[in-house]
């Protein structure tokens, strides 16, 4: 099935020049992008992407490295993107994420893992309304 899914490409991947590198690769997977923009997220914005980490011994990190400097948001569609958008991010950490994953090629460390990818289709949902009004979500 066709569906939407939200993604994050993270402060150290804008701020290293992988922007382009990155989207090339979604792209290239079959995605189309439905909605994208350069934002620093509030703190506000940050607690409620990462509520279900709260509590966490990695939620302090989560939430500074999130807001630490600009981030690209995007929204992207394709069949069963949410579970085909994972599989090409790869696992949590980048030491064991598969070669040819985003994590696996451009990944650092667990925090700076170079991308975040929505994990269902109501996260997806919920995820893609704390950044964007639904109106810049564009019916392709
Ligand atoms: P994401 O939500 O960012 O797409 O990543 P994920 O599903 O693969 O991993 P998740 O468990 O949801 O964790 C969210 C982010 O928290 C950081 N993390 N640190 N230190 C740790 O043990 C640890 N575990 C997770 C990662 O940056 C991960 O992307
Ligand atoms: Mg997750």
């Amino acid at each position: 099935m066709v569906e939407k899914t939200f993604a994050i490409l993270k402060p150290e991947t804008v701020a290293r020049g992988l922007v382009g590198e990155v989207l090339r690769r979604i792209e290239q997977e079959g995605f189309r992008i439905c909605a994208a923009k350069l934002v620093k997220a509030t703190e506000k914005q940050a607690e409620k992407l990462y509520e279900m980490h709260v509590g966490k011994p990695f939620y302090k990190e989560l939430l500074s490295h999130i807001t630490s400097g600009p981030i690209f948001v995007m929204v992207v569609e394709g069949e069963s993107a949410v579970q085909r958008l994972r599989a090409l991010v790869g696992a949590t950490n980048p030491a064991e994420a598969e070669k040819g994953t985003i994590r696996g090629d451009y990944g650092l460390t667990v925090t700076k893992n170079a991308i975040h990818a929505a994990d269902s289709q109501e996260n997806a949902r919920r995820e893609t309304a704390i950044f964007f009004a639904p109106e810049e979500i564009l019916d392709l």
